[in-house]
C-alpha cells in the first residue's frame, strides 16, 4: 500500500494530533517524519487530554506500531517525560513505538545554543519552542550530530564530548551563561531509557511494511508555512513540513506517496514573531483565542489569531500535492454573526491571489469576502447532515476557491467530535 500524509497547511497547531488519533484504527503504522518536541499534538478522548511531543499520536489504539523516523530530532528528556506519562496510564510505549537509529538526538547545549541565538536576534527574534531545534538541525546538516544510533557505541561518551566542545566555543562567543552540569543527568537518564526501546533502521521496516500492504500514515509537525524552504524564511521551524520531507524523514520513495491530508482551521493562528497578513490584533483576535483556547500546547504562549487566508492555503496545497482537505474547529466560529475569507493580497498597489516572496518586509493588506455565520452550536453535532446551511455554504465556498474536496468537518476536541463528509473516511 503507499504512504498516505497527513499535515498542517497552516502555521501549526491546526490539529493534526487529534485527526491522526481519528484515523489510526485505518492504520497498521504510524510514522512522524520531522521536528521534534517543538511540537504539542493534543488528543482528547474519555474526558482526558493528552499532549504529545515526539511519540507519533497513533500511540493510544492497540495494534497499530508507531514510528519516530529518521527526520525526527529527539530530545531523550523530553521523551523520558512522555514515555513516563504513557507508561502511568498503562500504554505499553514498547510495544507499539519503534525509533529510527537515523534520527538525531538533541543535546543539552543544543537547547542552550537555541536560547543564547534568540537572545542575540533581541526583537528580531524567531519566537522558538527554545527546544534546541535549529542548532540540532544544523549540526545534521553540518555533519557534526549525534545520532540515536551512536548511543549503543563505546565510544558515545567520547563523541558526546567533542560535540559539547565546540558548542561551549559557540556559547562563549555568546557570552551566555549556563550550567550544564545540571543538566546532563537527565539527558543521560534518558539515554539509558532508549538503550531499552526498539531502535531500528526505520527505513527498511517501512517499505517492507509497503511491500507487505500494510496500511501507513505519516504524521507531520508544524505546518507548511513554517517549512524552511516554503515558509515565511526566516521566521520558520528547521525542517521541510511538507510532502517532500515525509520522503526524506522516513526513506519513503515519491511514487509511494499516497492519498496528502491536509489540514486547516477554518480560521488561522500563529505562535511565535513573523508575518500573518489577516492577524486581527482587536476584539476579534481576542474572541477567537478565547473561543479556540488558543494557548500554545508546547509553551503556553498565546497563540495570534486571525481570519482563513486562502492564497496561502492555496499555496500550501500545491506544495503538499493534497487530495484531502480537513477542516478543523469550526464550533470556534460559532457565535461570529459574519466571517471573512481572505481572497487576495493587495502588495505595493497590486492585488494578487498568491503567496509571493516576500511577506516579511513588505506590508500586505488582506482583502476579504464575508459570509453570514452560522450562529449555532456546533459541538453537539451527530452527524454531517445536520450541518447548519451557512456552514454548508462556508465549506462549499472554500471547496471551489481551493480545488479539493473537504472529507471530514472537526467541531470539538474530542475524538467523538469529527463529522465525515467522506464516506471512505467514516
Ligand atoms: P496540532 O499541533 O496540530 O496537533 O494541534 P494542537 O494540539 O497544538 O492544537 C489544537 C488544539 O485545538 C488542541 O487544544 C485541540 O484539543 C483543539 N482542537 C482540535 N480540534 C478541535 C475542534 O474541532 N474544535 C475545538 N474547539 N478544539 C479543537
Ligand atoms: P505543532 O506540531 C506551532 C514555531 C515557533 C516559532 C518557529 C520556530 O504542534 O503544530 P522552533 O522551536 O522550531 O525553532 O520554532 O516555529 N513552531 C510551532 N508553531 N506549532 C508547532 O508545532 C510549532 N513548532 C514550532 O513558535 O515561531
Ligand atoms: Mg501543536
Amino acid at each position: 500500500m503507499k504512504v498516505d500524509v497527513l499535515l498542517g497547511l497552516q502555521w501549526g497547531d491546526e490539529g493534526k494530533g487529534k485527526i491522526v488519533d481519528v484515523l489510526t484504527p485505518k492504520y497498521d503504522v504510524i510514522a512522524r517524519f520531522q521536528g521534534g518536541p517543538n511540537a504539542g499534538h493534543t488528543l482528547e478522548f474519555d474526558g482526558i487530554k493528552h499532549v504529545l511531543h515526539t511519540i507519533p499520536s497513533g500511540i493510544f489504539r492497540s495494534n497499530v506500531m508507531n514510528v519516530v523516523g529518521n527526520g525526527v530530532v529527539i530530545d531523550p528528556v523530553i521523551l523520558k517525560k512522555e514515555i513516563d506519562a504513557l507508561v502511568k496510564l498503562n500504554v505499553d510505549v514498547n510495544k507499539r513505538m519503534v525509533i529510527s537509529k537515523k534520527a538525531h538526538l538533541i543535546l543539552p547545549t543544543h537547547r542552550l545554543l537555541d536560547a543564547a541565538s534568540e537572545a542575540s536576534k533581541g526583537k528580531e527574534k524567531i519566537g522558538s519552542t527554545l527546544k534546541g531545534i535549529g542548532p540540532t538541525y544544523m549540526d545534521k546538516t553540518g555533519r557534526n550530530g549525534l545520532r540515536i544510533g551512536d548511543i549503543f557505541e563505546t565510544n558515545f561518551k567520547d563523541k558526546y564530548n567533542a560535540l559539547v566542545e565546540k558548542h561551549k566555543q559557540i556559547l562563549k562567543f555568546h557570552e551566555f551563561d549556563y550550567n550544564l552540569s545540571e543538566l546532563e543527568p537527565a539527558f543521560f537518564e534518558g539515554i539509558d531509557l532508549i538503550k531499552t526501546l526498539t531502535v531500528i533502521d526505520s527505513e527498511h521496516y517501512l517499505n517492507n511494511a509497503i511491500k507487505n500492504n500494510k496500511t501507513i500514515l505519516a504524521e507531520g509537525a508544524q505546518g507548511t508555512l513554517l517549512d524552511v524552504d516554503f515558509g515565511s524564511y526566516p521566521f520558520v521551524t528547521s525542517s521541510n513540513t511538507t510532502t517532500a520531507g515525509t520522503c526524506t524523514g522516513l526513506g519513503v520513495a515519491p511514487n509511494k506517496i499516497g492519498d496528502v491530508f491536509g489540514i486547516f482551521k477554518a480560521y488561522c493562528t500563529r505562535v511565535g514573531s513573523g508575518p500573518f497578513p489577516t492577524e486581527l490584533e482587536d476584539e476579534t483576535g481576542d474572541l477567537l483565542r478565547k473561543a479556540g483556547h488558543e494557548f500554545g500546547s508546547t509553551t503556553g504562549r498565546p497563540r495570534r489569531c486571525g481570519w482563513i487566508d486562502l492564497p496561502a492555503l492555496k499555496y500550501a496545497i500545491m506544495i503538499n500535492g493534497v487530495t484531502k482537505l480537513i477542516m478543523m474547529k469550526a464550533d470556534v466560529l460559532d457565535a461570529f454573526d459574519t466571517i471573512k475569507i481572505c481572497t487576495h493580497y493587495k502588495i505595493d498597489g497590486e492585488i494578487i491571489d498568491y503567496m509571493p516572496y516576500d511577506i516579511v518586509s513588505k506590508k500586505v493588506e488582506p482583502i476579504y469576502v464575508e459570509m453570514k455565520g452560522w450562529k449555532t452550536d456546533l459541538t453537539k453535532l451527530a452527524s454531517i447532515n445536520q450541518l447548519p446551511t451557512e456552514l454548508n455554504q462556508y465549506i462549499e465556498y472554500l471547496e471551489q476557491e481551493l480545488n479539493v474536496p473537504i472529507s471530514m468537518v472537526s467541531v470539538g476536541p474530542d475524538r467523538t467530535q469529527t463529522l465525515m463528509r467522506d464516506k471512505v473516511l467514516a
